[in-house]
């Protein structure tokens, strides 16, 4: 097995040559490296299950040898050869990390221990490793660049990224504001060759079209008035890397013309300009916008659209995977604790039980920026339930709403208005509604059904829960037009699946 190869680190030749021999006897694959420095680079060369190293060594000696497998990583086990009149050194080096040490002169006895030594040297050496391993698995579970996140929506994202980052295809991120579409555009471009080149960002809705075309292609010299110099656009300036086009559904249509004709051609016409220059480039656009409504609105080209979105990639809002709002918080909290020079003991029950009942509306972002907050303002060891919520909403929507129920209301009345109140407290949340009621998310939507019924009967009597009915009707259609997307994109490739 590769990693029972064992790496003796000794500069005199005699000691190296026969503990080689006892070793090989052993069926160890045995190396020898003649000073420290040497026993380095074999360390990063290969994988050592363990190094036999003298303390005395020319250019590195014993612990420095460990400390710079400390520095690098390298788990190889150390066992630290040592003369009688460094036994101290030798016990430090094991303070240090080194596995044992034996003293010479290698003796028949010591042999005989260092021959004991070795296996349970390197058990400890698999079992670190297995250990690495399994961390680092984990941990490619619940990050992604600079991504954060291990729900089941976010792991299959990371997977689309990684199948998707070594083309040249174009890619659109779709996903409310705050979701993390720049990071995933981000990871894209670093997980892939281009991460050599450069990640150049564009906002579409920020820039008048005039300079957004400019920005986009460039101009020539003399191109219109006052242009003295001539200038490279985005196309030219990210090539051999990738060009990020953020909220592409706001761009002016002849610009999106202008954009189909660059991607279709990979190349780019500088304005004024005649000559076509190619350009090695990877498009990944973005919106926030509802698309379907953007294309039928003829908002948004099809044709681009069908260009840009060779995959679509679908970033959940935030209240969908609420399973990532904890790490989340708790990796905002130390990122901000230290920039702030802060220290927290962590979340009090009452503001992490806010945290993740909260509906987040403006996402990752609404969440990165109450944690921020809450690490300024807060006074004491831990974030509290005032210093997350935000002051508008201290008295308001979460807090409990009273209800006023006319007498002569029936048991049912009561029920209804109590569902309907909670639902709207929860700004429509049907999950949230049934946790706090302390019932199943079917029975809110049977209640919430009922309720629609007798108001489309045509229900005359003004009673609260009728005319709040009302509200709950545009909400409920705005949400089931959401999952009507939701579910039509999915079933078109929002999994990375091609569109053409
Ligand atoms: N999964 C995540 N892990 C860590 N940070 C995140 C994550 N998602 C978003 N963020 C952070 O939230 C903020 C918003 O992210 P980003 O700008 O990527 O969102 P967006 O979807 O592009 O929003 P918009 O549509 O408003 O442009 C950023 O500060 C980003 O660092
Ligand atoms: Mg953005």
């Amino acid at each position: 097995m590769e990693t029972s190869k064992v790496l003796i680190a000794d500069d005199e030749h005699s000691i190296a040559a026969g503990l080689s021999a006892v070793l090989e006897e052993e069926g160890y694959t045995v190396e020898v490296a003649a000073d420290g420095q040497k026993a380095l680079e074999c360390l990063l060369g290969g994988s050592f299950g363990v190094v036999l190293a003298d303390l005395k060594m020319p250019k590195l000696d014993g612990l420095a040898l460990l400390l710079e497998m400390q520095k690098r990583e390298i788990t190889s086990e150390c066992i630290i050869i040592t003369g009688q009149a460094t036994v101290d050194s030798a016990v430090q080096a094991m303070r240090q990390g080194a596995y044992d040490y034996i003293e010479k002169p290698l003796t028949a006895e010591k042999l005989n221990r260092l021959k004991a030594l070795i296996p349970k040297a390197l058990e400890k050496f698999h079992v670190r490793r297995a250990n690495r391993a399994l961390a680092s698995e984990l941990q490619a579970l619940t990050h992604y660049g600079e991504l954060t996140g291990q729900s089941e929506s976010m792991r299959s994202v990371y997977q689309v990224i990684d199948a998707v980052a070594p083309s040249t295809a174009s890619v659109l991120i779709l996903g409310e504001s705050g979701t993390g579409k720049e990071l995933v555009a981000r990871a894209m471009h670093q997980k892939s060759e281009r991460s050599r080149g450069p990640f150049l960002a564009l906002n579409c809705a920020a820039l008048p079209k005039d300079i957004l075309e400019n920005e986009l292609f460039g101009h020539e010299k003399g191109a219109f008035t006052g242009s003295t110099n001539e200038k490279p656009g985005a196309f030219e300036m990210a090539d051999g890397g990738t060009l990020f086009l953020d909220e592409v559904a706001e761009m002016a249509s002849d610009i999106q013309v202008k954009l189909l004709r660059a991607l279709e051609s990979r190349s780019v016409r500088r304005l004024g300009g005649r000559k076509e220059i190619a350009v090695d480039i990877r498009v990944v656009a973005a919106t926030n916008r509802d698309l379907q409504k953007a294309l039928a609105e003829s908002e948004l080209r099809e044709d681009l659209y069908y260009r840009l979105a060779v995959v679509e990639i679908y970033l959940p809002p935030l209240r969908e995977r609420m399973g990532d709002v904890r790490l989340l918080a708790t990796e905002f909290l130390a990122r901000f604790s230290q920039q702030n020079g802060k220290r927290f003991t962590g979340f009090d029950d009452a503001a992490m039980e806010w945290v993740l009942s909260y509906h987040w509306p403006g996402n990752v972002r609404e969440l990165k920026n109450a944690v921020e907050r809450a690490v300024i303002m807060s006074r004491s060891g831990s974030i509290g339930l005032a210093d997350i919520v935000p002051r508008h909403m201290r008295n308001a929507p979460d807090t409990p709403v009273a209800m006023t129920l006319p007498v002569g209301s029936t048991l049912a009345d009561a029920r209804r208005q109590l569902v309907l109140k909670t639902f709207s407290m929860t700004g429509g949340d049907v999950d949230r509604t049934a946790r706090v009621l302390g019932t199943t998310p079917a029975e809110v939507r049977t209640e919430l059904a009922e309720l629609l019924r007798t108001v489309g009967e045509g229900n005359e009597t003004e009673t609260p829960p009728a005319a709040a009915a009302r509200n709950v009707k545009g909400k409920a259609s705005v949400k089931d037009k959401d999952a009507a997307r939701r579910r039509s994109k999915r079933s078109g490739g929002s999994g990375g699946a091609g569109r053409r």
